[in-house]
């Protein structure tokens, strides 16, 4: 669990309090110290698992050992430090230093609070990308890239990545599962539905939203324990560090596409978005999976993502998808929140079509696609591979299995697991980047 950090001297107990209730209005977990010696050790833990630290600057936290410990800590773990200044304390030597560099916020400021929530937003989303895997054209490789370039990065780099089911041909979940594991799973609104709509998840005595396509529940709820939403495909303490898990999809979300209650669909997404920053305090990146036409749940996937990866074949059906989606994303989503677009090339084979990759990445394609598509292009492409192809799983088999980095013998594995390696990498870098 990930949390913003107060450090604060005990004195700012008011302005402490109205902070916390601005970070929880803002679904912005938040810790603070209880500014006591012999806490010292409690407190370290709490920045420690931090994802950034405020520091409420006033006469006061000027003056305190404790805020000063806590200054030195987050520097040495290189946390991103967010000074808030709240009366006209005068600085000394060690705040002038560490502190007065990033100062640009503080309470005099008219829109000083709105601009601290902003930037500790940022800096949790930073924390944990939301990358959306999207095209506008069915069949291009959209579920296998969630499975096995994010299998790849986890492989690679450890940490916690959650993969979110969110198409209703639930394809993603078939993956790794068994039907039966998937539908049973389902079947206790254990799985994505539970992020739209109040489920039996989040009270026993709930109706299933899966029960009635016509009713749509805007009740609010609160999240439930990750462990009692995810599946573990690659639970911590296996070959790689970290944990790889996944949000099951089920077929019953498709009800959204059919509602035409605006309002209510408005909430939905919105309780969507809330949980989807909830959980970005337990991992390190959010993977979506979704579906190929634009219904509402395009919408909730695209306002949710800070990136967008868009697979496609080497031919004209697979740049329109990208045209259209390219559309919808400046259509629809507001600048300043619109995700980054980038394009994959997936199953590029050796022959002839290799040439339209080659014109697409020399901006033959731009024109065509509305905009510049040849700068949107990763580098790494991926290759047509047996090893690709769909397999259902195996009775007994761990879920892991599934993942091509990790499973399977034959030739040509080697090659596709280095293919799925540098694409995550060329992924991963561009996320460090733009954050
Ligand atoms: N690089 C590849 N090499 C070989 N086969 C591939 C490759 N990428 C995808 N496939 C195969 O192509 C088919 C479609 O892929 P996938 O299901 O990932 O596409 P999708 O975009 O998710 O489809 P949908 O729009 O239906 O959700 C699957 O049978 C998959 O195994
Ligand atoms: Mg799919």
């Amino acid at each position: 669990m990930s949390h913003v950090y107060i450090a604060h001297s005990t004195l700012d107990l008011d302005d402490l309090l109205k902070l916390h209730e601005v970070m929880r209005a803002a679904s912005i977990p938040a810790k603070f110290s209880p500014d006591d010696e012999n806490h010292r050790s409690r407190n370290n833990a709490d920045i420690d698992n931090a994802f950034a630290m405020i520091v409420l600057v006033s006469a006061t936290s000027v003056r305190s050992k404790a805020v000063r410990q806590d200054v030195e800590r987050a520097k040495a773990l290189g946390l991103p430090l967010i000074p808030y200044q709240i009366d006209k304390a005068r600085l000394n030597g060690f705040f002038k230093q560490e502190v007065q560099p990033h100062l640009r916020l503080s309470s005099t400021m008219p829109d000083g609070l709105d601009q601290l929530v902003a930037e500790t937003l940022a800096a949790y989303k930073r924390k944990c990308p939301v990358i959306a895997v999207m095209n506008l054209k069915g069949g291009v490789g959209k579920t296998t890239i969630s499975a096995q370039v994010f299998g790849a990065w986890h492989a690679m780099a450890g940490g916690r990545i959650l993969l979110i089911d969110l198409d209703p041909q639930y394809n993603l979940t078939q993956t790794f599962y068994e039907m039966d594991t998937a539908d049973e799973s389902a079947s206790v609104d254990r799985s994505v539905i539970s992020l739209f709509e109040r489920s039996r998840l989040h009270a026993r005595d709930a109706q299933s939203p899966a029960e009635n396509w016509l009713e749509l529940s805007t009740e609010p709820f609160a999240p439930v324990a990750r462990d009692n939403l995810i599946h573990d495909i690659m639970a911590d303490g296996n070959s790689s560090p970290g944990r790889f898990d996944i949000i099951s999809g089920q077929f019953e979300i498709s009800k959204y596409a059919f509602a035409t209650d605006n309002d209510a669909l408005e909430r939905i997404k919105r309780h969507f978005l809330r949980q989807v920053d909830f959980y970005r305090s337990e991992y390190d990146l959010i993977v979506f999976d979704t579906n190929p036409n634009a219904t509402f749940l395009t919408r909730c996937a695209l306002e949710a993502a800070d990136r967008v990866v868009a697979p496609m074949h080497t031919d004209i059906y697979s740049l329109r998808g990208v045209k259209l989606l390219n559309e919808v994303i400046r259509t629809q989503i507001p600048v300043g929140k619109r995700p980054a677009l980038s394009v994959l090339f997936n199953a590029v084979g050796r022959s002839e079509q290799s040439t339209f990759e080659a014109d697409a990445r020399n901006g033959e394609f731009d024109k065509v696609a509305g905009f510049p598509l040849s700068r949107a292009l990763l580098k790494s492409a991926l290759p047509r591979s047996k090893h690709l192809a769909v397999k259902a799983p195996q009775s007994g088999q761990p879920a892991w299995k599934q993942l091509a980095i990790h499973s399977g013998r034959g030739g040509g594995l080697k090659q596709i697991r280095e293919s799925l390696k540098t694409i995550a990498l060329e992924l991963k870098a561009l996320s460090d980047e733009t954050h």
